[in-house]
């Protein structure tokens, strides 16, 4: 274990690896179970739900508690990280913890879609108000906080068009307002935005994406403060939230390179980027480290670096779109992305109180193949539209 010490790339190899956990080995092993046996009636009363603890395999075994350990570990100001079987459990978890009948929820206008979709159909059955702003509303979202106002939502960037957000600003706002906020950093991961030290309650990742980095495994994470995390934890007990023994091994496996791979995802998307933007058939060039994404500027002031992820807007009509993307060879077409393999995607983004940034946009994510054969990819599919 590093106590938390060392630079985060240091954290991110050496972070849960307790060695009451994982022995000789260098990894914490896959320990699959359901019953926890007892020494005594008197231990399994003794015993409570906790993080560390072996009670019953709802609550994880040392395979789980590692990665959430190591999770932890890469935020400053953490208390804790709750496991979820996805990253969108991740998200609807935190949601329910924070959230009861009567309150208000702020959401960005450009969030991940299903998430949008569980604000408006089962929180709204819950009796939850679902009140949506511009992602760029910055610290004016305080204009927009009601009494019943409970929590914001922040998604930064959005994960379709890459608006990035004013999260110190907003949280800041919050805090004074005694509300809760909540960010989906999937985007950077901790090692490019440490969301808790910018102020955010609780932040939350599909660790689906570059924390596993292999298209192989379905995972989330939330990772809170200490006035947050018991309950949090705690609830998602409740709901019966678990990860398996496999997945975890997976996320931690992938996490001790994530270091690596985010820096080579950010070099050749960069690359890709920035020769997209030279091309005649491209419009605008949705990445947030360059100066035409909207809230670039939160960008430099706050990130320390950029992911694989980003869209850019096809001059063609909607049918050439699907075409440019059906003829390229070396992109996956598919859902998902942080894997180390490139996919693309047109993108049709549902928004209901401002508008998209550009029309026609086609995502990609960048993976770790040569980038100068995925430009030979984009450009022989761009030459025939
Ligand atoms: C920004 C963002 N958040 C959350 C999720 C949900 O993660 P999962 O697919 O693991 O449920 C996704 C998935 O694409 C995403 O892009």
């Amino acid at each position: 274990m590093t106590d938390g010490k060392g630079r985060p790339e240091t954290r991110l190899v050496h972070g849960g690896r307790r060695r009451e956990w994982r022995g000789r080995l260098v990894n914490p092993p896959v320990e699959r179970a359901s019953t926890i046996l007892f020494d005594s009636v008197a231990d399994l009363k003794r015993n409570r739900p906790q993080l560390g603890t072996y009670r019953y395999a709802l609550q994880g075994t040392a395979t789980q508690w590692a990665l959430a350990e190591a999770l932890t570990d890469l935020e400053a100001g953490a208390a804790g990280t709750a496991l979820y079987s996805s990253g969108l459990a991740a998200i609807t978890a935190p949601l329910m913890t924070v959230l009861g009948p009567g309150d208000e929820l702020l959401v960005p206008d450009n969030v991940y879609g299903p998430t949008r979709h569980f604000c408006d159909t089962f929180l709204k059955r819950y009796g939850v108000a679902t009140r949506y702003y511009d992602p760029l509303i910055g610290k004016e979202i305080g204009g927009l906080v009601s009494e019943r106002t409970r929590a914001i939502l922040l998604e930064s960037p959005g994960s379709l068009t890459m608006e990035v957000q004013d999260v110190p600003g907003i949280c800041a706002v919050a805090r004074d307002r005694d509300l809760v906020t909540l960010l989906d950093n999937t985007w950077a991961t901790p090692l490019l935005f440490p969301a808790i030290s910018h102020g955010v309650d609780i932040t939350i990742l599909a660790a689906t994406k570059y924390v596993g980095g292999h298209a192989d495994v379905m995972l989330g994470s939330a990772t809170a403060t200490a006035d947050h995390y018991d309950r949090l934890q705690h609830v998602s007990w409740d709901l019966g939230h678990s990860v398996s023994p496999d997945d975890a091994w997976l996320g931690s496996r992938g996490l001790r390179t994530m270091g690596v791979r985010l820096k080579q995802h950010e070099e050749s998307a960069l690359k890709i980027a920035e020769w997209l933007k030279g091309q005649s058939q491209v419009g605008r060039v949705l990445h947030p480290a360059l100066p035409d994404c909207p809230g670039h500027g939160h960008w430099r002031r706050d990130f320390k670096g950029s992911s694989g992820l980003f869209s850019f807007e096809l001059k063609a009509g909607n049918e050439a779109r699907a075409a440019f993307v059906d003829r390229l060879e070396l992109f996956g077409i598919g859902y998902s992305w942080g894997g180390y393999e490139s996919l693309a995607l047109p993108i049709d983004p549902h928004r209901t109180v401002s508008e998209a940034p550009a029309p026609n946009l086609v995502r990609l994510h960048i993976g770790l193949e040569d980038p100068d054969d995925l430009i030979e990819d984009l450009a022989n599919s761009l030459s025939k539209l």
